[in-house]
């Protein structure tokens, strides 16, 4: 495609659905979706494929990725275009049709985009994946289904999972999961191209319940990752306001000690009082 049918078609994109809002691709040379400028997102690209090649150790193009809500398909196309097979799960035609788009422009095999509901997935329906990225959309998610959400992601991944999402600095309310208690509070919805489908409140976990959850639901161990660096991230960090950071949760089999009977159970990560 040359240059100047791909802007025209771009900008019927924009007619019909509005401007790109948050992934800005390079289309073809000076021609981006949103602009030849930083949009932000870009630190978070950086971020997760570090961390996908060095917990993985293996090349892109060996691995098989899933991208929950995938927006406008920024992620995964990034994946796609280093050589892994990637499937784009997203809610919003208005975001997918400039996902699709990108992928067309770039002439991208290895990406499929779906329309799907997040909580519709499951092996049965969608296979398994080395990695998941579950990027800005656990904490859109309401209870049961944010918990239920959480083990899905579990029953479809092999390797590893990246959680960016916002938690809650406060303990206000419980919610119970399969007789265990969780710790947060609700958070209300917008009415963006960003905010959850379905559900006017979602739930926003404190650090230590999505640390219990995610181990609960079968993940071996949790990390949180600090570098790449994320500015916005750290900023709030320095300031002792965090409530969003990146976790990275590895599925392997529990290590059972060999030089200790004595340790039989897991323990679990303890809430404790945020002042606000
Ligand atoms: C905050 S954006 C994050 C997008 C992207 N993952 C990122 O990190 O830039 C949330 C995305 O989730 C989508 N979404 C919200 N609820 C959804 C649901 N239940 N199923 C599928 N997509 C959903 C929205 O349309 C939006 O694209």
């Amino acid at each position: 495609m040359d240059i100047e049918t791909i802007r025209q078609k771009k900008q019927e994109i924009i007619d019909r659905f509005g401007p790109w809002t948050n992934h800005n691709i390079r289309l073809q040379d000076e021609l981006y979706t949103i602009g030849n400028h930083l949009v932000g997102s870009e630190v978070k690209v950086r971020r997760f494929l570090q961390a996908i090649a060095d917990l993985t150790g293996q090349s892109f193009s060996e691995l098989r990725v899933l991208d929950l809500a995938c927006l406008e398909g920024l992620y995964g196309i990034e994946l796609a275009l280093q050589g892994a097979q990637v499937v784009g799960i997203e809610g919003r035609e208005e975001n997918l049709e400039k996902a699709r788009f990108t992928k067309s422009v770039l002439g991208l095999d290895k990406i499929d985009f779906v329309r799907d509901d997040v909580r519709n997935l499951s092996p049965e329906k969608y296979g398994q994946f080395d990695v998941v990225l579950c990027l800005g959309i656990f904490y859109h998610l309401d209870a049961p289904d944010v918990f239920e959400f959480a083990r899905n992601i579990e029953r479809v991944c092999t390797r590893l999972a990246i959680f960016d999402t916002h938690v809650s600095r406060t303990r206000e309310q419980s919610y119970l999961y399969q007789n265990r208690e969780y710790w947060g509070r609700n958070y209300t919805e917008d009415e963006t191209l960003w905010a959850s489908i379905g559900n006017s409140t979602s739930v926003w976990l404190t650090r230590p319940s999505l640390y219990n959850l995610l181990i609960d639901v079968g993940f071996s161990s949790v990390y949180e990752c600090h570098m790449p660096m994320i500015p916005k991230y750290e900023q709030m960090r320095f300031r002792e306001e965090a409530d969003r950071s990146t976790f990275i949760a590895l599925k392997n089999k529990p290590i059972r000690l060999l030089s200790t009977p004595l340790l039989t159970e897991e323990p679990r990560c303890p809430e404790k009082e945020v002042p606000t």
